[in-house]
């Protein structure tokens, strides 16, 4: 269960960066989102990174017995006010670490009634649309709030600095308005969450 917090304490927003591979854009860009969140007043943010996810997860048992270290992820989710994803498009979809990570998280309070946004990147031209819109199937079916405002940055490998941020000014003011208003959205639905 969520823990329950009073109204006006700090919103506690999640970014999970959506892929394990070493060197990826997605974390990059999801520790310069964090860092916009924690910009914001009466908000905190965290970066799920699933480089740190611990071995064991396919192992046909993991459904039922979760490896050791997952209680962390798990705990993470479940602690948030709002969960933001960077997903990057792997094969015309999601990668399959995130939906593997998505598949061990509790059911169904790891999303029931949580609000979560999307960013997507990718190195072609749809910037992962593809696999946002089928992240909005799984929230939907798993019960989110889900925050309409998505990030799409296509041809991302000539889109960030070196710190992860962003270089054209369009692209900092969608994530610049996601994060504000995305906070103020997780905010409001606070009190509507089980528990609360
Ligand atoms: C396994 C794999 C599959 C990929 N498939 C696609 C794809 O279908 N479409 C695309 O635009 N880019 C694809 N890419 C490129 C990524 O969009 C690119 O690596 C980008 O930087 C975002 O991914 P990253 O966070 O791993 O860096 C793929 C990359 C990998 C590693």
């Amino acid at each position: 269960m969520n823990d329950i917090v009073a109204p006006d304490s700090a919103v506690h927003i999640s970014v999970i960066s959506g892929t394990n591979r070493a060197g990826s854009q997605t974390l990059r860009l999801s520790q310069h989102i964090a860092g916009l969140l924690r910009g914001l007043p009466g908000v905190q943010a965290s970066v799920i990174d699933l480089q740190d996810l611990p071995e064991g997860l396919l192992a046909p048992t993991a459904y039922a017995t979760k490896p050791p270290g997952f209680a962390a992820f798990s705990d993470a989710v479940l602690r948030s006010d709002g969960l933001l994803v960077v997903t990057p498009e792997y094969n015309g979809g999601m990668p399959g670490v995130l939906k593997v990570f998505i598949d061990l998280l509790p059911f169904p309070v790891a999303f029931e009634r949580r609000p979560v946004a999307f960013v997507g990147v990718s190195s072609g031209r749809w910037g992962a649309l593809r696999p946002v819109e089928q992240l909005q199937g799984v929230f939907g079916y798993r019960n989110a709030f889900m925050f309409p405002d998505r990030v799409f940055i296509p041809g991302v490998g000539g889109e960030l600095d070196a710190q992860g941020a962003p270089t054209s000014p369009l692209i900092a003011g969608l994530l610049n308005k996601q994060a504000a208003d995305f906070s103020s959205f997780c905010r409001l639905i606070r009190p509507l969450r089980p528990g609360a």
